[in-house]
């Protein structure tokens, strides 16, 4: 057996529930009990919070759900690939354009390389949250796709709220916020040449309930298990779900493009009328959020007026960080 399949095995078993001894696995997978101990260093390296007691065994500290290939087939009519270790999901598909039908989605349990804008890294502890990408073929090229990123921000918002899941906001330009913390970040990348059809990977990171003991983010963040309070969140059923909002919205965008869709951003926008900054490199201005135009720019007003800005070295923060 390959290293991993062990080690997603054991990780299959833990998340069952209970205490399972180092005996136990080592029988049901057929190697020794110091094998499954070293397994468990690696699973914990993943990011996973498995603890043993003696002459119990070890056990998750919190309960995982693991995605199902099974279940997300019977409930998409596209192509869904669960692989569950990745070095990104984007990367995955950006690999693959040519082969891919458009809509075709891919999600993992955990990301080696996982990435955000400009290269900065996205934080992918194993089973805590959803890291999905989507390949999309748009005819009408690159230049359209600023204002697809925000479409699908939107969109994804919008589908929250219809589970009954209230108060995520939006930064732009795609960023999910929860209190003021980031909830998820979407990241579109392409391949494709200017003035042809453009192969867009739309691929979207969303912490479902990451450990506070999660190392590395520089910013504060939130999880959804936080916004659903009570509620529980099936993984699968969530993953489903986006699928279908990432596809639908999409598909509207080619044919309304941006038409209608100021009033539905600026309901959503987490900063609006707050003061904030804009940083471009070296520069930084100042000024109060009034939400995006029809372009999907930025808004700032500042004591010359209403200026817009808009392109994807454009940072947003609020003025007090
Ligand atoms: P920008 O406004 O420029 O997009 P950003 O800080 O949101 O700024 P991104 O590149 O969009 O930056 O996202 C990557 C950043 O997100 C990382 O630098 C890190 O601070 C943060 N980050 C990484 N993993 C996670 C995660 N799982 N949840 C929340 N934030 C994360
Ligand atoms: C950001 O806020 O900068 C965007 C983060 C996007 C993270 C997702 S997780 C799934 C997909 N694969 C990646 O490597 N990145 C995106």
């Amino acid at each position: 057996m390959k290293e991993h399949t062990v080690k997603l095995a054991i990780l299959k078993t833990l998340s069952q529930g209970g205490f399972h001894s180092g005996e136990e696995l080592g029988e049901q997978l057929n190697v020794s009990r110091a094998a499954i101990s070293k397994h468990i260093k690696g699973i914990q390296g993943w990011g996973v919070d498995v603890f043993r007691v003696q002459g119990k065994g070890y056990q998750l500290a919190k309960p995982m759900q693991l995605l199902d290939q099974n279940v997300l087939n019977q409930s998409l009519s596209s192509p869904v690939e669960l692989i569950p270790i990745i070095d990104s999901t984007n990367q995955y598909l950006l690999d693959r354009v040519n082969s891919l039908e458009s809509g075709s989605t891919c999600l993992a349990e955990y990301q080696e390389k996982g990435r955000g804008r400009r290269g900065r890294e996205w934080i992918s502890p194993f089973g805590a949250n959803l890291y999905l990408s989507m390949y999309w073929r748009l005819d009408a090229g690159m230049a359209a796709a600023m204002g697809l990123s925000l479409v699908v921000g939107v969109a994804i918002v919008e589908a929250l709220e219809e589970m009954g899941l209230n108060g995520v906001k939006l930064k732009w330009p795609n960023d999910l916020y929860y209190q003021d913390r980031k909830l998820a970040g979407i990241l579109v990348e392409m391949s494709g040449q200017a003035g042809a059809a453009a192969h867009l990977v739309i691929g979207m990171g969303m912490n479902l309930m990451m450990s506070d003991a999660t190392e590395g983010i520089t910013q504060p963040w939130a999880s959804l298990s936080e916004v659903a309070a009570s509620q529980k969140v099936d993984r699968n059923q969530l993953a489903v779900t986006m699928i279908n909002t990432l596809q639908s919205s999409l598909a509207d965008y080619e044919l309304q493009g941006m038409s209608g869709f100021v009033e539905r951003w600026n309901r959503l926008d987490n900063f609006i009328g707050r003061p904030i900054k804009l940083i471009m490199g070296p520069r930084e201005v100042s000024g109060i959020a009034r939400g995006i135009n029809e372009q999907g720019a930025v808004l700032l007003e500042t004591e010359q007026g209403i200026e817009s800005y808009i392109g994807g070295e454009i940072s947003l923060r609020p003025s007090t960080q």
